[in-house]
């Protein structure tokens, strides 16, 4: 299976998406990891991002294009799920141009749909593990010691993009330059809608009704 995840900041997309690798054995492709991977890493790419993704900004479409068709075709035969990626019109078109070329279309793409006042709670709450990425949230996915990751005893942190100024930015662009993905989307591929409001078990519920029969 071939899938493209949408959904605003902090729809939930990370966090259904680890469901949905555990469940299908897909590979997670998700932009905003590959990013913070190369800053981590101190990679030029890395370094030419840093300044967009501090201030909520995307990063041009020409990098991040080169970035995840070089990730795809690395990629195994049993598939994947796009996180974050395509989130422009000319991303998706980018996308599609590589795919196409290959014979290996999307089968599904699966649209995240959240309350703004929910996704602003889920993003100012999150916080990570600065060494493994663990995801937690303050409210409702606590570590066993506050603000200790379960798994290595680290610290936690808040993304520096997690903040409520940043988030206003961010949903901004998510407005303007990716929900127009879904009408792009709905022209040429299945689009399924989900309403990603609930607990994160009540989503992944939701999503796995999707998914099942596609597998
Ligand atoms: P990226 O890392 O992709 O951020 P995002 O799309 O804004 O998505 P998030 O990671 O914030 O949220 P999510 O939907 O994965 O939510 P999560 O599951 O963690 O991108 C960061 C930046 O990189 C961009 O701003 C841009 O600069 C750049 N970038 C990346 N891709 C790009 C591209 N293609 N083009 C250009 N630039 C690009 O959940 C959030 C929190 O809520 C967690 O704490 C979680 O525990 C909690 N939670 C999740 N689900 C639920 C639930 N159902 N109920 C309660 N809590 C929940």
């Amino acid at each position: 299976m071939r899938i493209v995840l949408l959904g605003a900041p902090g729809a939930g997309k990370g966090t259904q998406c680890k469901y949905i690798v555990d469940k299908y054995g897909l590979l997670h492709l998700s932009s905003g990891d590959i990013l913070r991977r190369h800053r981590s890493e101190g990679t030029q790419l890395g370094e030419k991002a840093q300044s967009f993704m501090d201030s909520g900004a995307l990063v041009p479409d020409d990098v991040i294009i080169d970035m995840m068709i070089d990730e795809i075709s690395r990629a195994p035969k049993g598939g994947y799920v796009l996180d974050g990626f395509p989130r422009t019109v000319k991303q998706a078109a980018g996308l599609d141009e590589a795919l196409d070329g290959k014979g290996q279309g999307i089968d599904a793409v699966v649209n995240l749909d959240v309350d703004e006042e929910a996704v602003v709670r889920r993003i100012t709450g999150r916080r990570i593990c600065p060494k493994c990425a663990a995801v937690y949230h303050v409210e409702t996915l606590k570590p066993k010691v506050d603000n200790i990751c379960d798994k290595d005893g680290v610290e936690l942190v808040q993304r520096p993009d997690d903040t409520a100024e940043v988030v206003k930015t961010r949903l901004q662009n998510y407005n303007e330059q990716t929900a127009p993905l879904v009408d792009y989307y709905k022209s040429r591929n299945s689009v399924y809608d989900i309403d990603a409001n609930g607990s994160a078990e009540e989503v992944k519920g939701r999503v796995f009704g999707i998914l099942d029969p596609l597998a």
